[in-house]
């Protein structure tokens, strides 16, 4: 049954004029209405920033240490319901239960990491130029956070944005994605129940248009302090835009053209596992997914075909069976897709299936677990043969696709793994630490993978990327701390004088023509 979702600031229910209703299906089954979301418009979103606002204050007087046993309290509570959230994600954006349940675990690792932050939050003394004189730094709390988020990672991804900004006594305005509605109120309920104060954590359902509006709104108004952005390069470069025209940086997380180098030394069959869990798992739907795979030519034949045999034998279709991968997260990917899809050309060679597009009963895939038609499946896609000019070698492909290509020397495998110009994460095959080191050195990417895929970063290393990936920014660890604090400097002068910098200062004479005598 369809649950009626609206969006709450305040501890309450939005009152503001609603912008329409839409429908959050279940991708695997388009007949189950997973929920139905009212909509709120841009004033309603720049409500939700005042309250917010407004609620900031008494939250960052809060003790850190307490702000840090209510994280713990949160990691508990969606311990408790881990799989009841993960079938939750399963079902409204069609990911495999298996890696619903690590999305939901990401979470928890999140809280794990951050409960402790609570009583560290570390500012440092300082000396000083001066006697009787002692400086010192301090975190501040940025403010309100407004926290826009993608429906591919639709629980542990806003976590990343969330569990620090409150630990750091910010309060956060969170607009989930509509086609991720559901499991987004889901956690929303999880963090509520860990007793915030109202207004500390508000959730807007909204489109993008309103969205934008709404954010425009607040940063007119002073009433919000820090953007997080996790979806398309695009979007992300508007809202980059918005938020310096108020002086703000935001953090963003955007796209990726994550390529991996297979090397004539790596092992085979690892690079192809890899490949196929990044190139395929959640559809090719996160922003981590392989994009190219940049293999020297002397081991081009023999990658190949493992990867076309691999993908072709791999199971597709109902999430909540033993598959690959699911459906598309939502029609509007599936729409896109077909674009992507027209980008293949006549020189390209595809493998990984009997067919290209949408798995339907008039064009099956072997082996596809459960009712093709019931949703919105795709069948896997290698392009091989594919060249620095081609779209599909420089766009981003959010979608089952993967693309191939060679190179001869090491150094034109760099070139071409940094010439889409995104920078999120990119994976080498090899045995030789030279080119692990070379390539860690010469790659763009903010994330660099060794005998790994692209995808599967831990929950407290740096996450974030460079170019079209994003703006520098890091989520995860201690890192992300510089997007939800701001540093204060104190000086304090107990001298009881004005003692000058630079100018007061105590000088001991050194004898700089000094030398030894040979
Ligand atoms: C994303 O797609 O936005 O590294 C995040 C990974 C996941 C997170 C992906 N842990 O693939």
């Amino acid at each position: 049954m369809a649950r009626s979702i609206v969006s709450i600031i305040n501890g309450r229910p939005a009152e503001g004029p609603a912008a329409g209703v839409v429908d959050s299906p279940n991708p695997s089954r388009l007949t189950d209405v997973v929920a139905e979301v009212t909509l709120a418009d841009a004033g309603t979103f720049a409500a939700a920033c005042a309250a917010a606002k407004q609620a900031q204050p008494l939250w960052a007087d809060i003790p850190a240490p307490v702000r840090g046993r209510t994280v713990a309290a949160i990691g508990r509570i969606v311990e408790a319901n881990k799989e009841a959230l993960a079938r939750l994600v399963t079902r409204e954006l069609g990911k495999p239960y298996p890696e619903a349940l690590g999305e939901v675990q990401e979470i928890i690792d999140t809280c794990d990491f951050f409960l402790g932050e609570g009583r560290r939050l570390y500012g440092q003394t300082v000396p000083s130029e001066m006697p009787d004189k002692q400086l010192f730094t301090f975190r501040v709390p940025v403010g309100t956070a407004a926290v826009v988020t993608a429906g591919n990672f639709p629980v542990a991804v806003p976590s990343w944005y969330v569990i620090p900004a409150l630990v750091t006594g910010n309060t956060v305005v969170w607009k989930p994605a509509e086609y991720a509605a559901a499991s987004a109120m889901a956690l929303f309920e999880l963090i509520q129940a860990a007793g915030l104060p109202d207004g500390v954590m508000n959730i807007v359902f909204a489109d993008g248009p309103a969205t934008f509006g709404g954010l425009e709104q607040a940063l007119r108004a002073g009433t919000l302090d820090k953007i997080g952005f996790t979806g398309s390069t695009a979007v992300g470069a508007r809202i980059g835009e918005l938020a310096g025209r108020h002086l703000q940086s935001p953090c963003l997380e955007l796209g990726g053209k994550n390529p991996m180098v297979v090397t004539p030394d790596a092992d085979l069959e690892l690079a192809v596992e890899g490949a196929l869990f990044s190139g395929f798992g959640t559809a090719g739907q996160r922003c981590t997914s392989l994009g190219t795979v940049i293999v020297h030519e002397s081991v081009h034949d023999e990658f190949l075909a493992q990867f076309a045999a691999a993908v072709s034998a791999a199971a597709v279709g109902d999430p909540a069976q033993d598959v690959l991968y699911g459906p598309m997260l939502d029609q509007k990917f599936a729409d896109r897709f077909e674009e992507y899809l027209g980008w293949i050309q006549p020189h390209h060679k595809v493998l990984g299936s009997s067919a290209v597009g949408r798995i339907t009963g008039a064009s099956p895939r072997a082996g596809f677990v459960g009712d093709p038609e019931a949703g919105i499946f795709y069948h896997p896609t290698i392009a091989d043969g594919v060249q620095p000019d081609d779209d599909l070698f420089r766009q981003e492909t959010f979608g089952p696709i993967v693309s191939v290509t060679t190179y001869t020397g090491f150094d034109e495998a760099i070139t071409l793994a940094n010439a889409p110009g995104y920078g999120l994460s990119a994976s080498i095959y090899t045995n030789n630490p030279r080119e692990v080191f070379g390539f860690r050195r010469g790659i763009s990417a903010g994330m660099v993978s060794v005998n790994n895929s692209t995808s599967g970063a831990e929950a407290h290393l740096p996450f974030g990327g460079n170019g079209k990936s994003g703006n520098g920014s890091r989520q995860s660890g201690v890192w992300v701390l510089d997007q939800f604090t701001r540093w204060q400097s104190m000086n304090w002068d107990y001298s009881g004088r004005l003692q000058k910098a630079q100018m007061d200062v105590a000088e001991i004479t050194a004898d700089l023509d000094f030398r030894l005598e040979d």
